[in-house]
């Protein structure tokens, strides 16, 4: 076989190079054109041919090359193309498919009410206060006029952390922090706060060792227990709807004086309801700040006086909402937290 038929034998491969893969491609790649390639090794033998006939050879050569160097890259765009579209066959989204939903949460029942009276007390130019939850015993107890003796400290168990430390029992604590660095120059002093307080009751149906409060406070000249009455009517309104009545009962807390208890009428009243017919429920606790608890916050009780109270979203939200058992707001049941996707008002 002279070289002339060995070139163009080369050309043998390609039907092969038509059907092969990625690798098989390379193989021949090298096998054919490589350095120690078939047509490479045949064109060693060129210094042999005979000077007229080399430059036909030489140019067959070149075709022969052109053409499998051809060959190889058809095939291989071909190829390419195949693993695209079989890709895009692979990862075919369908977008009519229905999507993974996503669950949205929702402020809890008590944030809902905390909020609305906030945004009510905010509306009366009351200024809005977090304390922390873990308060010395001086600011839970002692500047409330409870010193360590007193007898009305058996009223709220506590968690004690250490001897001077605690699990704040009210939001009470925060009277004193907010009175001590009232500038009175600068106006009234009218704020709330809001937030956890803990006691050492046994959990049940109206009991629980963790609850909220929301502790009121007003101090300025001339403030009285009228100022008091007008500002929970206000509230139990707003919360409420209006026709609820209140009624204050005398009570006793150390850091009032008078205290009272507020009740509010579960049902509507106006003046025909005859007073029996009035189902009464107890809210809060509040009175006028005591003179002791003003001087020991170093406010002068013959120029200023002041109301406080001490409200409990807790039991707001029962009443509102009927809900019978508070151990429901801190369970954490989403058959019961989704119930209170909005403000019902
Ligand atoms: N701190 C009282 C309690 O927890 C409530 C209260 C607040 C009473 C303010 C009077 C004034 O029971």
């Amino acid at each position: 076989m002279d070289l002339i038929e060995k070139i163009e034998n080369v050309k043998n491969k390609i039907p092969e190079i038509q059907s092969a893969n990625l690798e098989e491609l390379e193989k021949i790649r090298s096998l054919v054109l490589g350095k120690k390639g078939e047509l490479t090794t045949l064109l060693r033998g060129l210094k042999e041919v005979d000077e007229k006939e080399r430059g036909k050879v030489g140019s067959l050569a070149n075709l022969v090359r052109t053409e499998i160097e051809e060959q190889i890259q058809v095939r291989t765009k071909a190829l390419q193309k195949e693993i695209i579209n079989q890709r895009l066959e692979n990862e075919k989204i369908d977008v009519t498919l229905p999507g993974t939903k996503h669950r949205l949460g929702h402020m809890h029942v008590l944030q809902q009410i905390q909020n609305e009276i906030e945004d009510l007390f905010i509306s009366q130019g009351y200024r809005v206060v977090y304390g922390n939850e873990i308060e010395s015993d001086e600011y839970n107890f002692e500047r409330m006029n409870l010193p360590k003796d007193h007898p009305a400290r058996d009223m709220q168990d506590t968690f004690y952390i250490d001897s001077e430390t605690l699990l704040r029992t009210q939001t009470s604590a925060m009277q004193a922090r907010i009175m001590e660095k009232h500038d009175f120059s600068k106006g009234p002093l009218k704020m709330i706060s809001p937030g956890l307080v803990y006691r050492r009751d046994d959990d049940d149906t109206s009991h629980s060792h963790q609850f909220h409060q929301i502790e009121g406070l007003v101090i300025d000249k001339n403030i009285t227990l009228a100022d008091l009455k007008g500002t929970l009517q206000m509230l139990i309104d707003s919360l409420f709807g209006q026709g609820h009545a209140i009624r204050l009962r005398p009570s006793y807390f150390p850091f009032t004086e008078p205290s009272i208890e507020v009740d509010v009428s579960w049902n509507k009243v106006d003046s025909s309801t005859e007073d029996s017919d009035i189902q009464w429920i107890e809210v809060l606790g509040a009175g006028m700040v005591h003179p002791k608890v003003l001087e020991m916050s170093g406010i002068d009780h013959n120029e200023y006086s002041g109301f406080a109270f001490g409200l409990g979203p807790d039991r707001f939200a029962m009443i509102k909402y009927e809900i019978d058992d508070i151990r429901n707001f801190y369970l954490n049941d989403l058959r019961f937290i989704e119930q209170f996707k909005q403000v019902k008002k």
